[in-house]
C-alpha cells in the first residue's frame, strides 16, 4: 500500500525521509481535524491506515527524525471549542493495529518476551471493535458526573448532558467503586442510521456518510434535545480511572460493568494462543455483515490486569491490546451502463451496472447511485461529494461496502475515464410507462406521475404486498408476480385472493398448467395464500406500500387505531383538519410527511377502491390492549432456530405487541430465548450465560396464544 504513496521506504535519502515525514504529519492532521472535528472523513480509513504506516516505516528507519508534532505521539486531534473541557484523569490510549496474521503472532510473541514467559501460551480477550466513537463516563457515588469523548487523548469534549440522552447509558449505578469511569464505544446501528437519513432526508436536512458520522455528529451536539432525538447505543470495553479495582481479569471486570448495566458486546470471547485469536477474527469477519453495526476489526488485550499493568504503555497505545483490523472491504471495477429502477412509489432509482467484482467476498454487479444529483457529483445542498466529479458510463470507480448496506460507489478513477465519455443524462420520463418523471421542488428524487398506469410500479407494489415481513406468501416470488401480472391474472392485491377461483383446479386456464408450475406447487401456492386471509392490521397497513410507511410507523399506526375500521375512518377523517388529524399526528413518530402521504393514498378514489376491495377478502386482527399485564411487557426476548408454529416475522410481532423487545443476539440483558429445532450459538450463549430457553409451545403458552 505504502508503494502507491511514493518511493519504497527503504530507499529514501535522509533528506526525502525528512520532506516526507513533514508531509505525511500535514496529511493526518488535516485527516484527523476532518475526522474527529466535522465529523466528515476525506480519505478512507484503509488510506489513513497507510498513511499512519508509511509514517511509522519511516520513522523506524530514521528514528532521529521523528517529528515533535509527529502523527505517531498524537491520538486524535485537539478538541472543539464549542464544547467545555475535561481534562481524562487517565489518558484515553488509541491502539495499534495489525493487518495480518504475521502481525498478530509478532505481537503475541512480544509479550511473551516482555513478560518473559518463554512458551505459555497467554490468554486474551478478543472483542469486536466497535466502528464508533470512543466516550468516557465518569461516575461518582454511582452517579454519572461527566462524559467526555476522547479528544486528544489528555482533553475531550464535556458531552455530559448529551450523554444523558443515550438510552444505553445508565445515570445511576448500584454497587459500584466510589469513582468508576467506564469507557466504550457510542455507536448506531444500521438499521438506526437508515431510519435517521430517511428522516433528516425528509426534513430536508443533511443525511449521514455512514453510521460512525452520524453516531458522531449526533454525540457532539451542542443542542442536547438533538442528541435525545438521534438512536444512539453504547458498548463498554475498558475503564478509567478507579477508586478499587474491578476485577482481576478483563472478562471478569467486563462482566462486571454489564452487571452494572453497561451494554458489554456479547460477542467477547476469551482465548488462548494466537491459533484461537485468527480463529475467532476470521468468525467474526465472517459474522459482520450480520451484526445490524459496524465493526471495523477485532481487539485483543491481555486478560490476566496484572499482567496488563507489568505490560504499560508506548506513546499513545498499550502494549498489551492490538486491533487487528478487517482489510477495507472495496474494489476497483468499471461503470458498464447505468440503468434506471422504477420502485412503488414510483421513485426513479439509478442504479450502476458494473463489471462484477469482489468485495470483500461477495460478488458485486451494481451500486447504488442514488439520484441525478449524486451521480452529477453534488449532495441535496448542491454542494460537491466525490470532489464534484459525476459518474459516466465508462468511468472506473471505487466501490466499497460496508456491512450489509448497497454497494456503494467511493471515488471515480478520472485518469482512466474514456475521452469520448459523456455525463450521464437523467431521464425526465418513466422508462417504463413513459408518462412524465418530475422532481418536486425540495426533493432529490424524480417520480414517475402513472401511478396506477404505470407497471413497473404495480409489480413492484404487488412484490411488496407478498414480502416477508408484508403478507409473507411463500411460494409467491418476484418472477412469479411478474408472470402473473403480464398475464393480468394478477393486477392489484385483492386479485391474490381470487387467484384460486379463477385459475384453481378445473378451471379453463389453471395455474398448474403455467411453466415452472405444477398441481403440487400450485396447491401450495393456494394454501399459502388461504393461510394469509387472516392477518395482523400492521401487517396489513404495512404491505399496502404506502410512501414513507415502513414496517415501524405501520406497527405505531396499528397500535394506535386498533381495528381496520376505525384506521381506516380515520384516515378519510384526517382529510380535513380537526381531531381526527390531530390525533394522527400526535402518535409519537409520526411527522407531517407520513400524515399528508397517508391522507393523499386515502384521499385517491382509485386507491381507496383498491384497498376495500383487497380488505373484503381479508379477516383483520385487532391489536389486543395494551400489553400492561402481560408477562413479557418490557422483556427482552432472543428467537433463535426455526419456529414452527409461525414465522419469525410474525413471532417478533407478537412478542412486541405484548410490549416486549426483540433482539437479535443474547447478551445478558436477555429475559427469555425461544429456542426451536436447529438452534446454535445463541442457544449455546444462553445456557452460558443462564437465561431461560423456552421451547416454541411453551412461548406461546406464557403468552396465551
Ligand atoms: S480498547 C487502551 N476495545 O477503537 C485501550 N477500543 O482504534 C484502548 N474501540 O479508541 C481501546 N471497540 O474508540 C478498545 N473493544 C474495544 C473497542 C475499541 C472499539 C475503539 C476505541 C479506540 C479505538 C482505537
Amino acid at each position: 500500500m505504502s508503494e502507491e504513496q511514493g518511493k519504497p521506504v527503504a530507499e529514501l535519502t535522509e533528506a526525502e525521509a525528512r520532506a516526507e515525514l513533514a508531509r505525511l504529519a500535514a496529511e493526518i492532521a488535516a485527516a484527523d481535524a476532518a475526522y474527529y472535528r466535522e465529523d466528515a472523513p476525506r480519505i478512507t480509513d484503509a488510506e489513513y491506515d497507510a498513511l499512519k504506516a508509511r509514517n511509522a516505516a519511516i520513522e523506524a528507519r530514521f528514528p532521529h527524525l521523528v517529528r515533535p508534532d509527529s502523527p505517531s505521539l498524537r491520538v486524535g486531534a485537539a478538541p472543539v471549542e464549542a464544547f467545555g473541557k475535561v481534562r481524562h484523569a487517565v489518558r484515553m490510549l488509541s491502539l495499534a493495529n495489525a493487518f495480518d496474521e504475521a502481525a498478530v503472532a509478532e505481537f503475541d510473541a512480544g509479550i511473551r518476551r516482555f513478560l518473559n514467559l518463554g512458551d505459555a501460551p497467554v490468554t486474551y480477550t478478543a472483542e469486536p471493535k466497535i466502528d464508533g466513537l470512543s466516550l468516557s463516563l465518569r461516575y461518582e457515588g454511582g452517579r454519572l458526573v461527566t462524559a467526555a469523548t476522547r479528544g486528544d487523548g489528555e482533553t475531550g469534549e464535556d458531552v455530559t448532558a448529551n450523554a444523558r440522552h443515550v438510552g444505553d447509558i445508565p445515570g445511576q449505578l448500584a454497587g459500584a467503586p466510589a469513582i468508576l469511569e467506564v469507557r466504550g464505544e457510542v455507536y448506531m446501528r444500521h438499521d438506526d442510521f437508515a431510519r435517521l437519513n430517511e428522516r433528516q432526508k425528509a426534513r430536508g436536512e443533511r443525511s449521514f456518510a455512514n453510521p460512525r458520522n452520524a453516531a458522531a455528529g449526533s454525540l457532539r451536539q451542542l443542542d442536547p434535545r438533538v442528541t435525545a432525538s438521534r438512536p444512539l447505543r453504547f458498548f463498554a470495553w475498558g475503564w478509567g480511572e478507579l477508586s478499587e479495582p474491578l476485577a482481576e481479569t478483563q472478562w471478569e471486570a467486563l462482566q462486571r460493568l454489564a452487571g452494572f448495566g453497561f451494554p458489554v458486546s456479547p460477542l467477547v470471547q476469551r482465548c488462548t494462543g494466537v491459533a484461537a485469536l485468527v480463529d475467532y477474527h476470521r468468525r467474526l469477519a465472517a459474522e459482520r455483515a450480520r451484526l445490524g453495526y459496524d465493526i471495523d476489526g477485532v481487539v485483543y488485550k491481555v486478560d490476566r490486569l496484572d499482567l496488563q499493568a507489568r505490560l504499560g504503555s508506548r506513546a499513545t497505545t498499550p502494549r498489551w491490546a492490538i486491533a487487528h483490523k478487517f482489510p477495507a472491504e472495496e474494489a476497483e471495477t468499471e461503470v458498464l451502463a447505468i440503468d434506471i429502477q422504477v420502485g412503488r412509489t414510483g421513485a426513479l432509482s439509478p442504479v450502476a451496472r458494473l463489471r462484477p467484482v469482489t468485495v470483500g467476498g461477495v460478488v458485486v454487479a451494481n451500486a447504488a447511485l442514488h439520484n441525478e444529483d449524486y451521480i452529477a457529483g453534488r449532495d441535496s445542498a448542491g454542494r460537491p461529494i466525490r470532489g464534484g466529479v459525476d459518474i459516466r458510463v465508462g468511468d472506473w470507480v471505487t466501490v466499497y461496502r460496508a456491512g450489509d448496506v448497497i454497494p456503494q460507489i467511493r471515488a471515480v478513477d478520472l485518469s482512466r475515464r474514456p475521452p469520448d465519455s459523456v455525463p450521464f443524462v437523467f431521464p425526465d420520463r418513466c422508462p417504463e410507462c413513459g408518462s412524465h418523471a418530475v422532481r418536486e421542488p425540495g426533493e432529490s428524487v424524480r417520480r414517475c406521475t402513472g401511478g396506477l398506469v404505470c407497471p413497473a410500479q404495480a409489480v413492484e407494489r404487488l412484490r411488496h404486498f407478498v414480502s416477508r415481513h408484508a403478507f409473507d406468501i411463500e411460494g409467491l416470488g418476484e418472477k412469479h408476480i411478474e408472470t402473473l401480472f403480464r398475464l393480468g391474472w394478477v393486477r392489484e392485491p385483492a386479485d391474490i385472493f381470487t387467484l384460486a377461483a379463477r385459475h384453481g383446479p378445473g378451471s379453463a386456464e389453471p395455474l398448474s398448467a403455467l411453466d415452472g408450475w405444477g398441481a403440487r406447487s400450485a396447491e401450495n401456492l393456494f394454501a399459502a395464500i388461504e393461510a394469509r386471509r387472516t392477518i395482523p392490521l400492521n401487517r396489513l397497513i404495512y404491505a399496502l406500500g404506502i410512501r414513507h410507511v415502513g414496517e415501524t410507523t405501520a406497527s405505531l399506526l396499528a397500535r394506535h387505531y386498533r381495528s381496520w375500521p376505525a384506521f381506516r375512518a380515520a384516515m378519510l377523517a384526517a382529510r380535513e383538519p380537526g381531531e381526527a388529524r390531530e390525533a394522527l399526528m400526535s402518535i409519537d413518530g409520526i411527522g407531517p410527511v407520513v400524515a399528508q402521504s397517508l391522507i393523499e393514498t386515502f384521499a385517491e378514489p382509485n386507491a381507496l377502491a383498491a384497498i376495500d376491495r383487497l380488505v373484503a377478502h381479508l379477516t383483520v386482527e385487532e391489536v389486543a390492549p395494551p400489553a400492561g399485564e402481560s408477562p413479557i411487557a418490557g422483556k427482552t426476548v432472543v428467537f433463535t432456530g426455526t419456529l414452527e408454529r409461525m414465522t419469525r416475522a410474525e413471532a417478533k410481532a407478537r412478542a412486541e405487541a405484548l410490549g416486549a423487545r426483540v433482539a437479535g443476539s443474547v447478551s445478558r440483558r436477555t429475559d427469555f430465548v425461544v429456542a426451536g429445532p436447529g438452534a446454535g450459538s445463541k442457544l449455546a450463549e444462553a445456557r452460558k450465560l443462564s437465561i431461560p430457553v423456552l421451547s416454541e409451545d411453551e412461548w406461546l403458552k406464557m403468552i396465551g396464544g
